[in-house]
């Protein structure tokens, strides 16, 4: 990674300091700041973090010019159409593709943690039954660590790997249970006999009154949204779940951290506020006075599922989207969904528009989730916690990489300070 050959040299009063360029296997080279502090006495200001790498990693990869999005060297539209979720798990994990030996063997481990301690039924009849899904997810992984006490010993590689499937095998439970729980239904038990997608689907829509077959179709589709939202690089909910990492805390504690996180609307919480944006748009002549409000800087308005701070030129994800959104409401009979076409026309109008071809803003991975989501029976509340069921993944295996590098450190970043300089303490009475 470091090429002693290349350096950057900053100059400051006069005097040149050298600093290491370290070069990628793909992506821009990174100045290496490290010493700088020392060295010359100054910080460096990037309140976004947009020209910052926060770490080293060597599981996704994305060329925001190109629109490329890799998971350990493999294309996202190849993963979507020829893996599943639980094999692009095991790549996010472990470096590599499973041989089948190895799949059948992750599988088996996954499909026997999807229980939760029964105790924890208790943690949801706490919250009302309006709380929005993405609190009691928030509150539920949170309390993951006063129940998994023998998998959180981070310094245990062992114990790090059966936290990691615990995450990924239970988030379907916890946040069916959610679901379930806000709308006042029984909780539904995981079934041993139904593959990750139609066992969250069928914990989510089966009822015990009466028989619940899982739409293979829906099923499909449900696992191509899992995957589409596996992992995406030091977005800022998995920087979130780092950081909470570098000083320690359970894995548990951290992935509850990464879910709040990713709750706001700038965030995962998009595919919420995109539905919701595009039915209150209702119908397609409306969409010029949108765009208008997009448009206007003293309106807050956005377009929400639109733009990107990495992706300049499109969502591959988003492309996979869109396509399984026509295929799923055909195959489901709702090809006209008004919802649909607004969202065909909008994205058709926008990207003719100058002001978002100048600012490169296209839709992204929110912009058609909401509509395929809707059309399987999710209410508009669920679309996050689903974001989230499927980014635990990504977030557990930055989150062990981390922790292998016994280099890391407790994250702590500074700041340019404009506050008041030292002064003396004023009593009341002479204020
Ligand atoms: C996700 O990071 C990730 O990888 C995230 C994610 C993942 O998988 O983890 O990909 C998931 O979070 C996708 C993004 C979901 N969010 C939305 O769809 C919300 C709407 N979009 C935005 O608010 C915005 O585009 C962001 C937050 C996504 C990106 O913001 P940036 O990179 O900080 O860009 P910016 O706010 O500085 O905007 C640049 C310009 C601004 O105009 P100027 O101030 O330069 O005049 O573009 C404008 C913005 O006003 N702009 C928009 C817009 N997004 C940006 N104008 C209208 N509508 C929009 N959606």
């Amino acid at each position: 990674m470091t090429d002693s050959s290349k350096t950057a040299t900053l100059t400051i009063d006069g005097t040149s300091y050298d600093l290491p360029l370290l070069s990628p296997t793909a992506g821009p080279n990174v100045i290496d700041i490290r010493k700088l502090y020392a060295q010359a006495g100054v910080f460096t200001y990037d309140p976004g973090y947009t020209s910052t790498a926060s770490c080293d990693s060597t599981i996704t990869y994305i060329d925001g010019a190109k629109g490329e999005l890799l998971h350990r060297g493999y294309p996202i539209d190849q993963l979507a159409e020829k893996s599943h979720y639980l094999e692009v798990c095991y790549l996010l994990l472990y470096d590599n593709l499973p041989t089948a030996a190895e799949l059948e063997a992750f599988e088996a481990t996954i499909t026997r943690h999807t229980m939760i301690h029964e105790q924890m039924h208790n943690f949801f009849r706490g919250f009302r039954r309006d709380a929005h899904p993405m609190a009691t997810m928030v509150g539920v992984v949170g309390a993951m660590s006063a129940f998994y006490h023998d998998s959180t010993d981070i310094s245990d590689p062992r114990q790090r790997e059966i936290a990691s499937h615990r995450m990924i095998a239970k988030m379907p439970t916890i946040a069916a249970m959610a679901y379930k729980y806000s709308i006042g239904q029984p909780f539904v038990y995981p079934r041993n006999d139904l593959d990750y997608a139609s066992n969250f689907l069928h914990m989510c829509f089966a009822v015990p009154a009466e028989q619940y077959e899982v739409d293979p179709i829906l099923s499909r589709a449900m696992d191509r949204i899992f995957i589409l939202h596996a992992d995406h690089e030091q977005n800022a909910s998995t920087s979130t779940v780092r950081l909470a990492s570098s000083s320690g805390a359970n894995p548990f504690a951290c992935i509850a951290a990464g879910i709040a996180c990713l709750w706001g609307p700038a965030h995962g919480g998009a595919n919420q506020a995109c539905l919701e944006m595009l039915k209150e748009i209702g119908s397609v002549d409306r969409i010029p006075e949108f765009i208008a409000r997009a448009k206007d800087k003293d309106d807050p308005f956005r377009l929400m599922g639109f733009g990107h701070r990495v992706y300049k030129n499109f969502d591959p994800r988003a492309k996979v989207m869109k396509q399984s959104a026509d295929e799923v409401l055909d195959l489901l009979g709702i090809e006209n969904n008004p919802v649909l076409q607004v969202a065909k026309e909008l994205e058709k109008q926008a990207l003719d528009d100058p002001y978002f071809a100048e600012k490169k803003l296209f839709p992204n991975v929110d912009f058609y989730s909401g509509i395929i989501l809707e059309a399987m029976g999710f209410p508009t509340s669920m679309f996050t916690p689903i974001f989230a069921l499927s980014r635990t993944v990504g977030w557990i295996s930055q989150w062990k990489e981390q922790l292998s590098d016994p280099a890391h450190k407790i994250g702590r970043p500074r700041q340019l300070y404009l506050g008041e300089t030292a002064r003396k303490y004023v009593d009341v009475e002479d204020r």
